[in-house]
């Protein structure tokens, strides 16, 4: 079957679940699930249901499309992404961004936990994307047989408009929103000190291990973008200390309140 007919399926399976169409997508990185309890009159539905949704061979690490209402708008919650690392294809991480698109959303954001490279942010701070690097290797449009155009424009991949609108709503809420470079790592490990001085040259505010394949994706099917990264920890050799995992889930923990009262008010006017 082609991709096509692939998201076709996907998109009558969702329809069939939940009718009205999605306005907004948005892809809830590590530790921002909790998010999708903040929907209305929603409809959970497990990936491992979708016709052609990658299948998670970890357990424990499914998601869940969330489909609801929030603010008044329709949206499209992806609680739970598939990373490169996992060993997911480019295609498979990306198969929901077109579901998503087929169904409707003209918006998608992009959220992530990454680490902090730019010395000026602390643990907490948030970042709205100005840009990427992909260090990945890799392009979900890579392939014999492509969905759309091959050869995307990627100049204004984050919606200007997006960005200045987040940050005009983050100075009614308690949050630090910087604006940066997320540079796209494989992982899983995190990097060595001397990595993340290279990258630092090269002009990355910040590190994650998620995000550009998706990114790139919704490019070509020309969504509006904007990508929020929670600075959940500082990449290596900046500070004195080692990273954990454990520090990750902490800081998002930490913040999730802020960022509810943040995007909810986005989502109710800007988006
Ligand atoms: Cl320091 N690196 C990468 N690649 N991903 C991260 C991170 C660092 N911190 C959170 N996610």
């Amino acid at each position: 079957m082609d991709t096509e007919n692939k998201i076709q399926e996907a998109v009558s399976y969702i329809r069939e679940k939940y009718a009205n169409p999605p306005q907004i997508g948005i892809i809830l990185g590590s530790g921002f699930s909790f998010f999708q309890e903040h929907l209305q009159d929603s409809t959970v539905i497990a990936y491992s249901d979708i016709p052609n949704f990658p299948v998670s061979t970890v357990e424990g690490h499914a998601g869940n499309l969330v489909m609801g209402k929030c603010q008044g708008k329709e949206l499209c919650v992806m609680a739970g992404r598939f990373h490169y690392y996992e060993g997911y294809t480019m295609q498979d991480i990306t198969f929901p961004v077109r579901v998503m698109a087929a169904l409707g959303i003209k918006t998608l954001v992009v959220t992530n936990a990454a680490g902090g490279i730019n010395k000026s942010y602390s643990v907490g701070d948030f970042v709205a994307l100005t840009d990427h690097i992909n260090l990945l290797g890799s392009s979900p449009l890579r392939g014999k047989e492509t969905s759309g155009q091959r050869f995307i424009d990627m100049t204004h991949c984050y919606t200007s408009e997006l960005r200045d609108q987040a940050i005009e709503t983050s100075k009614n809420h308690d949050i630090t929103l910087h604006q940066g470079v997320y540079a796209a790592t494989h992982g899983p490990n995190f990097e060595t000190p001397a990595e993340i001085r290279m990258m630092r040259v090269m002009g990355a505010d910040l590190v994650g291990m998620s995000t550009v394949p998706e990114v790139i994706v919704a490019r070509q099917l020309q969504l509006q973008i904007l990508g929020i990264s929670c600075v959940t920890n500082m990449a290596a050799g900046v500070l004195d200390q080692e990273l954990s995992h454990h520090e990750v889930m902490d800081t998002m923990d930490k913040n999730r309140q802020k960022f509810v009262g943040f995007i909810e008010e986005l989502i109710a006017n800007k988006l």
